[in-house]
């Protein structure tokens, strides 16, 4: 069951480097980053990162400046984060369904929305929402291709990201990446949504 920490935390267990790990930041850190500055990201704000796994983007974008909650309910997930990076970054270990640590001025999620069984979609743009300050912004990599494998991953067509955020999000940006890691060249894409 994805929905339970359990599965994760075993997954953790099992490899000392699972299948997602790239042991460093995704290089699509810049390039959203690249995006949401020009529109309303505020240099250095408070930011979360659900699903942070080991860290990397969390920790990339505390030595961008940025002030930064890395979250994720797997317990290994969180101490091997903070076995790696220490305490520059806030970790905390809590589901992003149910967390009341923020609202933060911005949501940074890699490989956390997709890792979601299709079915908790809608609730989950809604805790995006529920975590965001008014205007707040909600960056995330996204698949739109997982070389036709079960889930997770989950593969989420642009046009059905674009429908479930409207209602609380105004779409900014939607649009292939571009710097993806050569494993997943022409496979991901790229949002940045403010709240409204
Ligand atoms: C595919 S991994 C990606 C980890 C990290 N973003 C990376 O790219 O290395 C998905 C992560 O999301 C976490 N996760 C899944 N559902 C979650 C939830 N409801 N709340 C918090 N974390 C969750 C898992 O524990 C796992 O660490």
């Amino acid at each position: 069951m994805t929905t339970h920490p359990d599965y994760w935390n075993r997954l953790y267990e099992e490899e000392a480097r699972p299948g997602w790990d790239m042991d460093g930041a995704t290089p699509l850190v810049a390039e959203l980053l690249g995006l949401a500055l020009p529109l309303g990201l505020k240099p250095g704000c408070d930011l979360v990162v659900p699903g942070c796994g080991y860290g990397h983007d969390a920790a990339e974008l505390e030595a961008l400046g940025f002030s930064v909650t890395g979250l994720d309910f797997a317990p290994l997930a969180i101490q091997g984060a903070m076995h790696r990076y220490g305490g520059r970054v806030a970790w905390s270990q809590a589901d992003w369904f149910a967390t009341h640590l923020g609202p933060w001025a911005a949501i940074f999620d890699h490989t956390c929305f997709v890792a979601m069984e299709p079915g908790r979609r809608p609730a989950y743009v809604q805790a995006c929402a529920d975590h965001l300050r008014a205007g707040g912004l909600w960056m995330a990599v996204l698949f739109h291709d997982v070389n036709g494998r079960p889930g997770p991953p989950h593969a989420m067509p642009m046009a059905e990201l674009r429908s479930l955020s409207e209602a609380s999000f105004e779409v900014l940006h939607l649009g292939e990446a571009v710097n993806s890691h050569p494993r997943r060249s022409g496979r991901e894409y790229l949002l940045v949504a403010r709240k409204r």
